[in-house]
């Protein structure tokens, strides 16, 4: 590409954490940012302690950790706060004898429990496993079999969605009343579950519990989290990061989200999703700043303001968030106090030029892409405010991260040629394994040397990386992964439904939306109806995001002789494409 035709928007003017890019680049090394940790020199490791208890004990005790708020609730906690919540909360899960190692969920809204209970957990040395509170049974029961969970804290009404006869690990569901602060008396329904009542009142728990545990120390290879994401060929795999992937979270808070003292931040992100953890809880508190959590529903004037309200500096959300701002129109910028945000950042789909524009214009921020997966842990590759901004690129690879354009063989393509985006291993943030299932962890190193990402992009000549697609058959609806699998199994699951073959369709606000190709079993015939009731039978059971928004019938779906469902053709099919190489369809 001639660079006379990139657009270009002009680096910040203001001081940056990173400065220089290419000298920061030169200079770095991860050792020295080990060194920042307390651990380097203690050689006690727990990523909650350098998050929270490290803060609370060097002077920042009294600064808030966290502002919380939704329609209902309005609180916040200093970090000491955080350190003694966290603690009673290690000490409830120790109480019901959990321990380290042991896999632990957490299935509730975003609320300050939350918080406690997720720093708990990971100060106890067990793993922690966020699940999206939109998912329903399948989802949940999945999520919870495949990592031997023992204890999963929620609310009463979530709880319900537990299948726990299908799930002999799970010994402690503890139910927690978030609808106000230390909650009301849980009611533990035991008719949820045979045998012992394996219900617990959180609550009564932390009310019981001392302010103060012994910390796990841990290595830094421990397992630290486990989040379920999707591929395109079976179930959602749980991704292992442990703790030592805390130099990252911390680095990459100081350089791309560029953070300093008196920042105010806030990510939107629920920790569910990779980014609702990595920098909606971690990368803020390693660095010691304060963290908005708002929850709730999503609404242009409820966004705006809480940035108002909290005087949010730092802001970090997603392009189909921005699109529907943007939808939203100008005035409602113009109605809303958006003069404390100094740095605003996106992840998780393209983001748009049209988008950039038009935050440069009505926001007069620039809005920085980053780039990263679930399976690398933190950013990989992104735009910095010191450096010039491309819009419709994703930026340029992190200090001490190398990222190529490689093609299937493992050579390294040169400037312009699209191929596998790939980044070269090994990295403190990357995923140390795929829970229960090494093969698929292999797919991802199968050229020796790289981490192969999934995605297509190219590198343009002066070494920004742009965006090209998925190379297998993800779906990224609003930001979100759904697996084109698990929806497919979910839909012939109902009693119409003979063969389901799921594709993302191309949306101008959502990026994708899942779309259905259905053959009906003999005797059903198709109908505006029947789509309505397969929708709601997936949104029940799965969960909202995964529902097909459009389906299609068809009297029968191409497949390959050996039976899988041609995916590849239903796609060409949507967009009027040629369909391609159709030797090994069915007939
Ligand atoms: O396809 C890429 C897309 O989202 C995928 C990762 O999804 P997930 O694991 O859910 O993590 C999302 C947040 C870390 C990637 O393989 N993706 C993520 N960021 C971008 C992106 N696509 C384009 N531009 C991005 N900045």
């Amino acid at each position: 590409m001639d660079k006379d035709t990139v657009e270009i928007i002009g680096a910040e003017a203001q001081r940056s954490n990173l400065g220089d890019y290419e000298q920061a680049r030169q200079s770095f090394d991860w050792v020295d940012e080990e060194k920042k940790f307390s651990w380097a020199e203690s050689g006690r490791l727990n990523l909650a302690h350098e998050a929270i208890d490290r803060h609370a004990r060097s002077g920042l005790g009294d600064k808030i950790a966290l502002h919380y708020s939704d329609p209902e609730r309005e609180e916040s906690y200093t970090f000491e706060q955080l350190r003694q919540e966290s603690n009673r909360a290690a000490n409830m899960l120790r109480t019901l004898g959990i321990g380290k190692g042991d896999r632990v969920f957490i299935f509730m809204p975003r609320t300050p429990e939350l918080y406690f209970t997720l720093l708990g957990i990971i100060k106890i040395g067990a793993i922690a496993g966020p699940l999206f509170e939109a998912f329903m049974e399948t989802a949940v029961r999945d999520r919870l079999q495949d990592s031997g969970a023992v204890a999963i804290v929620t609310t009463p009404k979530l709880a319900e969605r537990i299948p726990a006869h299908e799930l002999p690990d799970l010994k402690h569901v503890i139910l927690v009343d978030t609808s106000k602060p230390g909650g009301s008396e849980a009611s533990a329904d035991d008719s949820l579950l045979p045998g012992d009542s394996p219900f617990a009142d959180f609550h009564k728990l932390m009310g019981e519990a001392s302010t103060e545990t012994e910390i796990e120390w841990v290595d830094r290879e421990h397992g630290l989290i486990l989040h379920y994401t999707s591929g395109s060929t079976g179930k959602p795999k749980g991704v292992y990061h442990v703790h030592g992937a805390m130099v990252q979270h911390g680095y990459t808070g100081r350089i791309v989200l560029d953070l300093r003292p008196d920042d105010v931040y806030w990510c939107t992100a629920d920790p569910g999703w990779v980014t609702g953890t990595s920098y909606g809880i971690f990368a803020p508190w390693l660095n010691g700043v304060t963290n908005v959590i708002r929850g709730g529903r999503f609404s242009p004037q409820d966004w705006y303001e809480t940035i108002r309200r909290y005087r949010v500096t730092v802001w970090y959300s997603a392009p189909t968030a921005f699109r529907m701002l943007m939808g939203a129109g100008d005035e409602a910028v113009s109605a809303a106090d958006l003069s404390s945000l100094r740095h605003v950042l996106s992840v998780g789909e393209p983001l748009n030029p049209e988008v950039i524009r038009w935050g440069y214009r009505v926001y007069k921020q620039r809005i920085h892409d980053t780039w990263w997966m679930t399976e690398t842990g933190a950013q990989l590759i992104c735009n910095y405010p010191s450096m010039d901004m491309r819009p419709g690129s994703m930026g340029k690879p992190i200090p001490g991260v190398e990222a190529a354009i490689i093609d299937d063989q493992g050579q390294v393509l040169p400037p312009l040629r699209m191929g596998n985006l790939a980044i070269r291993t090994p990295w403190p943030s990357i995923m140390r394994q795929i829970w229960n299932n090494p093969a698929k962890f292999e797919e991802y190193t199968r050229i020796e040397g790289w981490y192969i990402s999934g995605d297509s992009a190219y590198m343009d000549e002066d070494g920004y990386f742009w965006f090209q697609g998925r190379i297998d058959d993800v779906i990224n609806t609003s930001g979100e992964r759904v697996g084109p699998f698990e929806v497919e199994s979910k839909l012939v699951e109902h009693p119409a439904v003979a063969e389901a073959g799921v594709i993302g369709k191309p949306d101008p606000v959502r990026g994708e939306v899942i779309k259905a190709f259905i053959s009906l079993r003999e005797g059903y015939e198709a109908s505006d109806e029947l789509k309505a009731e397969i929708t709601k039978f997936v949104k029940e059971g799965l969960s909202a995001h995964a529902a097909p928004r459009e389906i299609e019938f068809k009297d029968k779906l191409p497949k390959t002789r050996s039976g899988k469902i041609m995916r590849r053709v239903l796609k060409a099919w949507e967009l009027k494409l040629p369909a391609g190489d159709l030797s090994t369809i069915e007939d």
